[in-house]
């Protein structure tokens, strides 16, 4: 039985029993022959815009799912999928503004398809921006470690009943505030996700690596750069001692205290 890395098994876990699914740059495509193997999806799509990749993929089906017939597709992005023909589409491994492009293609494709697993490896803050700005649900997020990188996982879905762009100003969306909401997760820190604080921490030293840098090569004459960092730096400071605070009272609260 094929075993999944952590990042590809806690995305396997956000596919509910009997949803078909579509891998969008699938490259060896073992999420979802473990999907198929696992009988969650009775119906795949391996699809990738390269033909190096789905020759991997084309390897590990003869390996895992010798005797199917499995559906793979060579193309850009949602292209080689008919409208709808899939509930999730899964877009995993690929830059936040790769995906955007993708999303951005056909919208009313993209919006053919009820529920999306994207899983941006940067980005974060302009795709969780371009969901909120095109009418998708954020429903779930998680976050997963991998080496030395702690991913971050959008669950977010379509209703093509109420589809409406959202009304939010240019100016809102370029605030610093807004920014720092779309760049961290409120449901994460809702959630308390256990990695969150890991998570913030490494923002906050990044910040601080940021701050120094330009304090050593400028010598402190970019004072607006400077302030915003420390800014920054002050916000991601409260998200943490809140992450914090809210650990401590889970823990009491399951200690009984
Ligand atoms: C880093 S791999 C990620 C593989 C797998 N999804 C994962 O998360 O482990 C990215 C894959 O996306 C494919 N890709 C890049 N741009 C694409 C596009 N516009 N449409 C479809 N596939 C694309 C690449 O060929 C590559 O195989």
């Amino acid at each position: 039985m094929l075993k999944l890395p952590n990042r590809l098994l806690t995305i396997a876990g956000c596919i509910e029993q009997g949803e078909a699914i579509a891998d969008i740059g699938t490259d060896h495509g073992l999420l979802p022959i473990f999907l198929y193997q696992q009988g969650i999806s009775s119906k795949i799509i391996l699809s990738d815009n390269k033909e190096g990749p789905l020759e991997k993929a084309r390897r590990n089906l003869f390996t895992y799912l010798p005797d199917e017939n499995i559906d793979i597709r060579l193309g850009n992005g949602l292209i080689p999928l008919d409208y709808g023909e899939v509930n999730t589409v899964i877009i995993a491994g690929m830059g936040g503004r790769l995906i955007i492009d993708i999303l951005e293609e056909d919208h009313q494709k993209t919006r053919s398809f009820g529920k999306y697993i994207l899983q941006p490896r940067n980005a974060q803050d302009k795709l969780r921006m371009w969901l909120f700005r095109h009418g998708f649900t954020i429903v779930d997020e998680h976050l997963v470690r991998e080496r030395h990188h702690i991913c971050e996982i959008i669950i977010a879905t379509t209703n093509s009943y109420t589809f409406q762009r959202q009304h939010v100003s240019k100016e809102q969306i370029k605030s610093k505030e807004a920014e720092l909401a779309f760049e961290v997760s409120s449901l994460l820190l809702y959630k308390q996700d256990q990695l969150v604080k890991e998570f913030l921490e490494r923002k906050i030293l990044k910040e601080k690596h940021i701050i120094q840098e330009i304090l050593v090569k400028g010598g402190g004459k970019d004072l607006k750069r400077i302030i915003e960092s420390k800014n920054r730096l002050e916000k991601l400071q409260i998200l943490f001692d809140q992450a914090t605070d809210s650990a401590v009272q889970k823990q009491e609260d399951l200690n009984g205290d």
